[in-house]
Order: C-alpha cells, then sequence, then structure tokens
C-alpha cells in the first residue's frame, strides 16, 4: 500500500485499535492526522509518526470540522478511519428493578454512532471535493462496529444499538457516496487487546481468550490495522460491514 502524497484521518487514534491504525498508515506513507480527546497521548503519538493532532470531540460538529481542515491542508483527504468509542457497560434495569438513567444510553449512541456519522459526513465532503485518481476514485472510510452489533450481551443494550447503528448505517452511506468515488467499510472486531480490555483482571482475559475458537486468544490491534491497509488496499470492497473475531459468538454474558 503505497499512500505517499495523501493525507489520512484517524479518530481515536490515540489509542488501541485507532493507534495501530494511524502506525500502519503512516508507515505506507500517509500524512496522518490523529483526531481525540484533549486529554489523550494524541501530541505523542503525532509526533511519533511526524504527523498532526487535532484534538476533538467527535461528537462535536465544530472540532471536527477543524481536524478535517488540518488533515486537508497535508494532502488530499484519501482514508479516513473512525475508531473513537466507549463501551461503559449498563444493564436496563438496576438491582432494585427500577430503569437505569437514560443519560448513559445517550452518551454511548451519541459517541459511537452520532460521532461517527459526524466524522463521516464532515470528511466525506472534504474527500468529495478533492481531484479523483486516475480511476475516479477519492478514498475510503473505514467505520468500526463490534461483534456486539450481532451478538450483545447483557449489559450492552446501548453498546450494541450504537453498533448495530454504525452498521447498518454503512450501506446507506456507500451507496450515497459512490457517485463520488468514495467506498465506505465497517469492520466489526471481537475481542481485542486494547486499553479497553487490559483494564479487566488477567484471569477474565485469559477467559475471554477461550472463548475464540480460533485462534484461541484475544485480537491484536495490529491485526485490525491490517485489516483496515487490506480494505485501502482493495477497491472491490464497499458497503460491507466484515467480522475480525476468529470466529466469536459472545454468548449471552
Ligand atoms: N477492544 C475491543 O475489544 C473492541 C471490540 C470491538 C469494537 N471495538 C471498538 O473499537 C474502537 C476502538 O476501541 P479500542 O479498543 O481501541 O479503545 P481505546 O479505549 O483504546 O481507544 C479509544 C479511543 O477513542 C477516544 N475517544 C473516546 N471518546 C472520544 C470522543 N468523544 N471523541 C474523540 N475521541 C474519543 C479515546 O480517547 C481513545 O483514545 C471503539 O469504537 C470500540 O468500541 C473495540
Amino acid at each position: 500500500m503505497d499512500l505517499t502524497g495523501a493525507s489520512a484521518l484517524v479518530t481515536g487514534g490515540a489509542s488501541g485499535l485507532g493507534l495501530a491504525t494511524a502506525r500502519r498508515l503512516a508507515a505506507a506513507g500517509a500524512a496522518v492526522t490523529i483526531v481525540d480527546l484533549p486529554q489523550s497521548a494524541g501530541a505523542d503519538v503525532a509526533a511519533e509518526l511526524g504527523g498532526s493532532f487535532a484534538p476533538a470531540d467527535v461528537t462535536d460538529p465544530g472540532q471536527v470540522a477543524a481536524a478535517v481542515e488540518t488533515a486537508s491542508a497535508a494532502g488530499p483527504l484519501r482514508v479516513v478511519v473512525n475508531c473513537a468509542g466507549i463501551a461503559p457497560p449498563a444493564k436496563i434495569l438496576d438491582r432494585e428493578g427500577a430503569p437505569t438513567p437514560l443519560e448513559g444510553f445517550e452518551r454511548i449512541i451519541r459517541v459511537n454512532l452520532i460521532g461517527t456519522y459526524n466524522v463521516v459526513a464532515q470528511a466525506s465532503a472534504a474527500m468529495a471535493r478533492t481531484e479523483p485518481e486516475t480511476d475516479g476514485g477519492r478514498g475510503v472510510i473505514v467505520n468500526t462496529a463490534s461483534v456486539a452489533a450481532f451478538d450483545g450481551q447483557i449489559g450492552q443494550p446501548a453498546y450494541a444499538a450504537s453498533k448495530g447503528g454504525v452498521h447498518a448505517m454503512t450501506l446507506p452511506i456507500a451507496r450515497e457516496l459512490a457517485r463520488y468515488g468514495i467506498r465506505v467499510v465497517t469492520i466489526a472486531p471481537g475481542i481485542m487487546e486494547t486499553p479497553m480490555l487490559m483494564g479487566l483482571p488477567q484471569a477474565a482475559q485469559d477467559s475471554l481468550g477461550e472463548q475464540v475458537p480460533y485462534p484461541q486468544r484475544l485480537g491484536r490491534p495490529d491485526e485490525y490495522a491490517r485489516l483496515v491497509e487490506s480494505i485501502v488496499d482493495n477497491g472491490y470492497l464497499n458497503g460491507e460491514t466484515i467480522r475480525l473475531d476468529g470466529a466469536i459468538r459472545m454468548a449471552p454474558k
């Protein structure tokens, strides 16, 4: 994959799957803009990669617009990867059988689904304004869902709904952006070895790894990044959600 001269934007690029992806895209020659929260390690990552850090909350239209502008100043924006996300669990009912506060549900939908939509909308507008490549293509947007979009566990109604939404909007957006030569593909990772998961006790991590049919371990961030690279490279992939999960199907809990 040769992205020399192209610009790439990675949300959530300061950590986990986004960080691994930013590293791969930079190694392929892209000028990488890390979009992450101001308190994240985004500035250090950008310095490591010789890229830019655009501190932004993906739910904020103004901040995302500024981040897209930063990325567009570095070259034609050809690759956008949405990795920003949160996953706090919350059941629908608490121990007393009362509904848990609606704010928790709203927050996850806002960051994971509305935040992804916001970045896709603003970045695709900038991509559509670039000169196309010789084949008419202008680039690719990769979103991150989760296997929870299909087999959500107890405690994941908000997370599963947010990721189900990311999956569901992939096709209509790919259909709409086809006229600009912009592809849209979503990855649904299984259980990946990132800070989001590494907070769990080792025994819990081992038990999760053992639930994966093969290979019987957690997924590695670089395996996600390699799939992004393949998606960028393979121009016929479009409008699809790809599971990256070692064949795991999540149990109810
Ligand atoms: N780790 C897994 O097992 C797994 C599995 C399936 C899906 N995912 C999804 O993959 C994506 C990346 O997860 P990860 O495991 O790398 O997590 P992570 O916590 O390591 O990284 C997430 C990054 O997103 C940033 N972020 C959070 N809210 C943001 C906001 N409002 N605006 C901008 N940035 C924000 C965080 O600062 C962080 O740097 C998430 O969408 C997650 O839901 C992860």
